[in-house]
């Protein structure tokens, strides 16, 4: 019997297959664990089930002690844990991918809906109690049909965006490191281009890349700068792809007309600049937010870390 610690509430489906195995401490209150108490928890654990909030480094690491094996994320994106500190110390870093993909996809093609139509605007206007009644000219947004979608990051969530996107009449151009499968292209009619001309080609541009050193505010002043002055930009990556206080004069400005965030540079905090505005549309990280896909999620991870626990490779390491 191992000893694995869980650092929040996970589902109970996941709960219960690691505790058919092993000794399960896990922190059952709402909110995050205060890091001095993960710190004293983790110590002597073989396995840690992590959510995106707890950040897994060195000194985590180090405080656990060598018999870690394993830390299994509750996640896709793992910028939460120094992958590169768990190699050194031989422990297997893990993560979810494939479970998350649609429902983060619906959530960005959710975001570009709410910007385009204006969809958050309008509700404020009516609960605001504010007089308003049809006009011809009354809150008009912009259409997709026939409109250009640029996705930053052509992996799967990135495909699934495109792909409900299309069924919306538009057109799918796409900045990624590797090429994607001539299959999967054709299908999509998605065109590869370069970042310069996605920003300027684009009336929507979504952000579906990793975040780490080589994306840290990938768009700026000068990305903004360069796209259309009636796009809108959708973020359900990670926050700090985007620098927020930039993203909050060009929305103030009129560099750009819209956003949709589900992501924040320091989240939880949102920019004062960005609350004060009607052209941007603001959830709070809920991009994988549903009973099935957190189920599955917890799953995954439960999968991961019995697998490293029993000796098998895990079904998703991180590479
Ligand atoms: C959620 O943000 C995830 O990375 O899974
Ligand atoms: C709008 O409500 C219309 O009927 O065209």
């Amino acid at each position: 019997m191992s000893r694995v610690v869980v650092t929040g509430r996970i589902p109970e489906a996941a709960l219960a297959a690691l505790r058919a195995e092993h000794e399960v401490d896990d922190w059952q209150e709402p909110g995050s664990i205060p890091r001095a108490e993960l710190l004293r928890r983790v110590a002597g654990a073989d396995a840690v089930v992590s959510l995106l909030t707890e950040k897994i480094d060195a000194e985590l690491l180090d405080a656990a002690g060598s018999q870690l094996r394993v830390v299994a994320n509750v996640a896709v994106g793992y910028d939460n844990i120094d992958v590169a500190a768990c190699a050194q110390r031989s422990v297997t870093a893990t993560n979810t991918p494939g479970v998350l993909t649609d429902a983060t996809a619906d959530i960005a093609l959710s975001l570009i809906l709410m910007s385009t139509r204006r969809l958050g605007e309008g509700e404020r206007t009516i609960r605001s109690g504010r007089p308003w009644k049809w006009g011809m000219f009354f809150l008009l947004g912009s259409s997709l049909q026939g409109k250009t979608l640029g996705i930053v990051g052509m992996g799967g969530i990135g495909q699934a965006t495109a792909r409900r996107a299309k069924a919306f009449g538009m057109e799918i151009v796409y900045q990624s490191r590797s090429e994607l499968d001539p299959a999967v292209a054709a299908e999509l009619g998605a065109r590869r281009v370069e970042l310069d001309e996605l920003l300027s080609v684009s009336d929507v541009v979504s952000l579906h890349c990793p975040y780490g050193p080589a994306t840290h505010h990938l768009i700026g002043a000068e990305q903004l700068e360069s796209m259309k002055p009636s796009a809108h930009l959708v973020n359900t990556a990670r926050g700090p792809v985007v620098d927020e206080a930039a993203l909050a004069s060009a929305l103030r400005a009129g560099t750009i007309a819209g956003a949709g965030l589900d992501v924040f540079e320091h989240e939880p905090e949102v920019h004062p600049g960005l609350l004060e505005l009607e052209n941007v549309t603001l959830v709070p990280h809920l991009g994988s937010a549903t009973v099935e896909t957190r189920t599955a999620m917890a799953v995954l991870a439960a999968d991961n870390a019995l697998a490293v626990l029993s000796g098998q490779e895990p079904p998703s390491p991180i590479r």
